[in-house]
């Protein structure tokens, strides 16, 4: 009988990571692994927002019939509208499973009109970005964003990678709250690189994942307007994964933002098409839920109000962090959930393995998931591994 020879699996190594901090029986164990919000139950809680959009709809919907290739299409013009609202630029696209679905969508759209053109990424980055775009058969090149040593943004590596790029090529651009580093560009840096790829003729490609996260929403909408302004076509990656606590339900969009209407589109066709050959469409609930939220004046205010909780739980722990140690000064001046320690691998074993702490193993620690109780615990343990800071 014929047999698979399957190989052997390689394990992921952050869920590796969340299945050793589950096991661990230590009272003192802190989590900083895993990449979800964290309120001060150490919880990642159903938002109340949420909750009473699902109590509606449970009563309210009459049938769970196919809806088509795009999805919800009314939750995708209402999320279109938070994300570029009132501008002359068309906002067009499909909602999709999570990020990471319209990412690929994103990708795939991008592969099938540039077949020949080069998708270039800063590292470090998400560690999905490059085999979620790169399972689409395009072809990546990449460039420095940041420098763990230092802290430091490398904004002239970015700007010369736009500079070698052929017209026609794409730059993955995370919107606001850097994954994994929390560094962002300013708005100044924005600016700049915004014309660059309009005049390059490079095709921004944006991935937020963390909006309302960082700053406030306005604000960590600020890059994406910014591009989508500036260069002819956007596509946009959009998450409510983070920002709507809906993990598990899977619930994201992409867009093409395009000066032509048109290009809009054809974008809206070609992403319900690549969704057909994939999944064929996307899963309903968490859609259906962000639609209620936005179409409801009360619902929204209540969301916007959680967002607020949410973003200040983060940057106050940002901000007691480096209180507490001036060794984690430049964490106050990051944005979103992460940033990227200096640490060496036998640091983070050590942390790990001597100080129940658990982080990713390149440094990366997700600043939601601590207590405020435990920043004195975490700091003492960084201090005994001897962790420094930057160069
Ligand atoms: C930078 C970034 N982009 C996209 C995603 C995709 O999120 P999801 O597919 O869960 O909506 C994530 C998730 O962690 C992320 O960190």
């Amino acid at each position: 009988m014929a047999q698979f020879e399957l190989p052997e699996p390689q394990p992921d190594p952050l869920l590796q990571l969340i299945g050793r901090y589950r096991a661990d029986t230590r009272s003192n164990k802190i989590d900083l692994g895993v990449g979800v919000y964290k309120d001060n139950q150490n919880n990642t809680p159903v938002l109340a927002a949420v909750k009473e959009a699902e109590a509606t709809l449970h009563q309210q919907q009459q049938s769970k019939s196919y809806l088509g290739l795009t999805g919800d299409i009314e939750f995708v013009e209402a999320l279109g509208e938070l994300i570029l609202p009132a501008t002359s630029i068309t906002i067009m696209g499909a909602q999709t499973p999570g990020g990471s679905g319209a990412l690929r969508l994103a990708a795939e759209l991008y592969n099938t009109a540039h077949p020949n053109g080069t998708l270039w990424i800063g590292l470090p980055t998400w560690p999905n970005h490059l085999p979620l775009t790169e399972s689409t058969g395009v072809k990546t090149a990449t460039f420095n964003y940041f420098d763990r040593g230092t802290q430091q943004l490398q904004f002239e590596a970015m700007l010369n990678a736009v500079n070698s790029a052929d017209a026609g090529d794409a730059i993955l651009l995370h919107g606001c709250c850097h994954n994994p580093t929390g560094a962002d560009l300013s708005l100044q840096q924005w600016q700049q690189l915004a014309e660059l790829i309009a005049q390059r003729s490079v095709i921004p490609i944006i991935d937020i994942a963390y909006h309302g996260l960082g700053t406030g929403l306005d604000q960590d909408l600020a890059a994406t307007r910014l591009i989508a302004a500036s260069c002819e076509q956007t596509l946009i990656a959009a998450s409510c994964s983070k920002n709507f606590g809906l993990y598990r339900d899977r619930t994201g969009a992409v867009y093409m933002a395009a000066h032509n209407a048109k290009t809009a589109s054809r974008a809206q066709a070609m992403f319900g098409q690549i969704a057909r050959k994939i999944y064929s469409m996307p899963p309903d609930h968490g859609a259906a839920v962000v639609r209620m939220i936005l179409h409801n004046g009360s619902l929204k205010k209540l969301w916007l109000d959680e967002l607020d909780t949410m973003v200040n739980r983060i940057n106050s722990l940002r901000t007691e962090m480096a209180k507490q140690s001036s060794y984690l000064e430049f964490v106050a001046h990051q944005h979103g959930m992460f940033s990227l320690l200096p640490l060496t691998p036998a640091q983070v074993n050590s942390l790990i393995d001597d100080h129940a702490v658990y982080l990713a193993c390149d440094g990366r620690i997700n600043v939601a998931g601590c207590q405020p109780e435990q920043i004195g615990q975490f700091v003492s343990a960084l201090n005994e591994v001897g962790y420094s800071g930057i160069e």
